[in-house]
C-alpha cells in the first residue's frame, strides 16, 4: 500500500545560492582515470593533443563545473616539475601512493588544455606531503604569474604565453591519514598549511585556498583535526575540505540509503567547528566547505592489492555501479544542495574509470554508469537557489540511523525564476510513495516533466555491451490540481519533477 509524504514549495524557504562549483568532479593520476580515460593518444576518438573526444562529450553533457587535479593520494608524492616541458624529457617515476609507474606524459599544462576544451574550471592541489611550501608557491608562480620571472618565463618557454589563472587551490590532500605520503599531525599540518597559504597568496592574491579537513568522519582525529587546522589557518584560507565514500558492507538497502544522513551530520559538524573558531578569533570571515571527494565506493575495495605493482595505468578501483548506488548518489546530491549555503564546492570522485560516472575501454568504447544520471540531472537542473521543503514523510527505523524518512528531497529555483525543480528519492523498497506538494505560490507554473530512474533489479548495472540497462524514464501522470502537485514516486526511485512558468 502506498503511503503519502507532503512538501511545501515556497520561495521564502530559501536555503541559499547554489554555487555552480557544487557540480564538480575529480581527475587523479590513478588507475585509468588519466591514461586510458581522459588522455589516450592513438585512440580513434583522440584529438590532436591525445584527449578522448568521446569522453569530453560526456563530461560536457554532465556539465561538470570544476575538476580537482592531480590527486588525491598521488599529489603527496608528486613533483609538478616532472610533468611540464618537452614530453620526451619527462622522467618516469616510481609512484608510491598507488604502487605504479608514472610516465608524466600528462601534466599541469595538458590538464589546463583539457579544462579549456571541456569548459571546466581547474582546482589544483599542491603537494604538502613530500614537498614543502616552496614547491607550492613556485607552482602558483609557474601557472599564474604573467611574465618576467624564472617560473613564469619557464611556462612561456613551454608554449603557454598567457597565465593559466587558476583560482582554486587545495593545500595538500588527506594529511590526517596515516596512508598519506608525509602524513602529519593537525598541529604540523596547520603550521605548514598556514605558511603555504601565505606565500601562495603573496604570489597571486586573487587565489582561493582549501585547507585539508578530515579524510572521513570515521577518522579518530575528527573533528578536532578541523578545529586545530583552522586555528592555525583561519585568516589565510577560504574553505575546509570534507571527504566521504559510502559503502554497503552488509547489502542492507534501507541502511545504505540512510547513509546520506551521516553525510548531512558531517557537514553540520564541520560548519559548527568552523563557526566556533570564527567566534574564538572574533573574525568577520566565514569559512565555506569544499566537499572535494564524495561518492559511493565499495565494489572494488581489496582489488587493488591483487594488481601487480609497478605497471603504468593498471585498472585500479573500477567500481561497476548498480542501480541502488545511483539512488545513494541521488541522496548525496540532495544532501549537498540542502547545505548549499555553506558547501560551495563539491567533487564527485572521480570522473572517468576510477569510481566514476564515465567508463571507458582502453582503445574502445565509453559509456554512462548508473550514477551518471542523478549527477546529470542535478547538474543540469539544480542550479540557482536551493529551497527547503517543509518535508513531512513517513519513516522507517534503522538501528544505526534511527528514524529515517522514506522521502529525501530538496527543490531548486533557477536564477531567472521560471524553472522550479524538485529532486526526490523514495527510499521505500516495497511501496510507491504518493507525493503531495503545496505549490500555491507557483500557480502560474505547469509540469514540464517528471523524470524517474528506477529498476526492478537493485543490482542492475550498465556495461559496454548493455549501456542502457539502467536509464531514466518519464512519468506522465504527474499533475497540479488546485494548487497541489500530485506525483507518484515509484518504490526505490530517483525523481526529478520540473515545473516551468507558463
Ligand atoms: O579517490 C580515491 C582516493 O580516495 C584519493 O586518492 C584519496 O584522496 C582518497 O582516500
Amino acid at each position: 500500500m502506498s503511503e503519502k509524504a507532503t512538501i511545501v514549495l515556497n520561495r521564502n524557504l530559501r536555503i541559499g545560492e547554489i554555487d555552480p562549483r557544487l557540480f564538480g568532479s575529480f581527475v587523479e593520476h590513478l588507475g585509468r582515470c588519466v591514461y586510458g580515460g581522459i588522455y589516450e593518444p592513438g585512440h580513434p576518438e583522440a584529438d590532436a593533443e591525445g584527449f578522448r573526444e568521446d569522453v569530453i562529450e560526456l563530461v560536457k553533457e554532465l556539465d561538470v563545473s570544476l575538476v580537482r587535479y592531480p590527486g588525491g593520494n598521488f599529489v603527496s608524492g608528486y613533483n609538478w616539475e616532472d610533468g611540464v616541458g618537452p614530453r620526451e624529457e619527462r622522467p618516469r617515476r616510481v609512484e608510491l601512493a598507488w604502487k605504479v609507474i608514472e610516465s608524466n606524459q600528462m601534466g599541469t599544462n595538458e590538464f589546463i588544455q583539457w579544462c579549456r576544451k571541456t569548459g571546466v574550471e581547474p582546482n589544483m592541489a599542491v603537494n604538502l606531503g613530500s614537498r614543502d611550501f616552496d614547491a607550492a608557491r613556485n607552482l602558483v608562480e609557474y601557472c599564474n604569474f604573467p611574465k618576467g620571472t624564472y617560473w613564469s618565463d619557464l611556462r612561456r618557454s613551454h608554449g603557454h604565453i598567457e597565465p593559466h589563472g587558476i583560482k582554486l587551490w587545495c593545500l595538500g590532500n588527506e594529511m590526517d591519514g596515516p596512508w598519506q605520503i608525509g602524513h602529519q599531525t593537525a598541529e604540523e599540518y596547520g603550521r605548514i598549511a598556514c605558511e603555504a597559504a601565505k606565500v601562495m597568496k603573496w604570489v597571486d592574491p586573487t587565489i582561493e585556498l582549501v585547507a585539508c579537513g578530515s579524510s572521513s568522519l570515521e577518522m579518530p582525529t575528527y573533528p578536532q583535526w578541523e578545529s586545530t587546522v583552522l586555528d592555525h589557518t583561519y585568516e589565510h584560507v577560504d574553505y575546509i575540505s570534507l571527504h566521504i565514500y559510502l559503502r554497503n558492507p552488509d547489502g542492507n538497502i534501507p541502511r545504505f540509503l540512510a547513509r546520506s544522513l551521516g553525510m548531512d551530520d558531517y557537514i553540520k559538524t564541520v560548519i559548527a567547528t568552523c563557526d566556533q573558531i570564527k567566534v574564538k578569533k572574533r573574525s568577520d570571515k566565514t569559512i565555506m566547505l569544499s566537499f572535494d571527494e564524495w561518492n559511493v565506493w565499495y565494489h572494488s575495495v581489496g582489488n587493488t592489492k591483487k594488481i601487480e605493482p609497478w605497471q603504468v595505468a593498471p585498472p585500479q578501483i573500477e567500481d561497476i555501479y548498480n542501480f541502488i548506488d545511483a539512488l545513494v548518489v541521488g541522496c548525496m546530491l540532495i544532501t549537498l544542495i540542502k547545505n548549499a549555503h555553506r558547501v560551495k564546492c563539491a567533487c564527485l570522485a572521480q570522473l572517468v574509470n576510477v569510481i566514476a560516472p564515465i567508463m571507458t575501454e582502453t582503445g574502445g568504447r565509453c559509456w554512462r554508469q548508473t550514477i551518471y544520471f542523478p549527477f546529470y540531472h542535478a547538474s543540469r537542473f539544480g542550479r540557482g537557489i536551493a529551497l527547503s521543503l517543509n518535508l513531512n514523510s513517513p519513516v522507517y527505523h534503522d538501528e544505526e540511523f534511527g528514524d529515517v524518512p522514506w522521502l529525501e528531497a530538496v527543490a531548486t529555483l533557477n536564477d531567472a525564476g521560471d524553472s522550479l525543480t524538485v529532486f526526490a528519492v523514495n527510499r521505500n523498497v516495497e511501496n510507491d510513495l504518493l507525493l503531495e506538494g503545496e505549490v500555491r505560490e507557483f500557480l502560474n507554473y505547469k509540469i514540464e516533466e517528471h523524470i524517474t530512474l528506477t529498476h526492478d533489479d537493485p543490482l542492475a548495472v550498465n556495461t559496454a555491451e548493455y549501456p542502457e540497462t539502467v536509464i531514466p524514464a518519464v512519468i506522465l501522470d504527474t499533475k497540479i490540481e488546485d494548487g497541489i502537485l500530485l506525483a507518484k514516486l515509484p518504490k526505490l526511485s530517483w525523481n526529478v519533477i520540473r515545473l516551468k512558468k507558463i
